[in-house]
């Protein structure tokens, strides 16, 4: 293969399409945008010119034509797999740092549930609780949000913690909660 740089230039003098390839920012971009215009170019030679010069084309050539298309197509998928990827991860990682922030914490959780006799009322494994007088949270499986709801407000003999756990500590249940079960 040849240098980035000097495949670039080859594909800006062919495709005549510079404003695409210099409107792009990144690296990964012009690399895919370089792949893509190669094949392009390619296309079009092998499908108007080269036709019109010899209409016999590929005649004889058939075997070298047909492994240059497949040399072709490997390296576009190529390019894409290892320039989308990498753009990708990229992308991924403030999304999943987002999700975490949103969320108490799951450690402290594991303290206020153990303290505060949920284990009395609720079965979870992951505390080793087994009460019976409330629903196993291992199968309620409720979002966070429903849970904070549950703690803070209570239902008929589910008491209200709104008094007696801060906020952050319900969170932090929640989390907890949602995490294990
Ligand atoms: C006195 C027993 C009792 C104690 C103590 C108790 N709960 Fe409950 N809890 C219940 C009952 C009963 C319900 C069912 C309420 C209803 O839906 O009618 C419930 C419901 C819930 C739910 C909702 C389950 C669902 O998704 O339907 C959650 C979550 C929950 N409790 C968490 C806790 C946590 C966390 C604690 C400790 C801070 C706790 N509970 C302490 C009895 C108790």
């Amino acid at each position: 293969m040849l240098p980035l740089r000097e495949l670039t230039h080859r594909s800006e003098r062919s495709s005549k399409l510079p404003p695409v390839i210099f409107a792009l920012s990144t690296s990964q971009e012009i690399a895919l945008a370089t792949m893509g215009g190669i094949f392009i170019v390619f296309s079009v030679i092998s499908a108007f010119v080269l036709p019109t010069k010899s209409p016999n084309f590929p005649g004889k050539h058939m075997p070298i034509y047909l492994v240059l298309c497949v040399v072709l197509f490997l390296a576009m998928m190529a390019t894409v797999l290892v320039f989308g990827k990498e753009k990708k991860e990229a992308e991924g990682e403030p999304a999943v740092a987002a999700a975490t922030a949103s969320t108490g914490d799951a450690a402290n959780g594991k303290t206020v549930f153990t303290a505060n006799g949920c284990g009395a009322c609720h079965v979870l494994a992951d505390a080793d609780a087994a009460g019976a007088v409330g629903p196993n949270l291992d199968e309620t499986k409720s979002a966070a949000d429903v849970i904070v709801d549950r703690v803070t407000n209570g239902k008929g003999t589910m008491p209200a913690f709104a008094g007696k756990l801060t906020d952050e500590q319900i969170q932090d249940v929640a989390a907890y909660i949602a995490s294990v079960a």
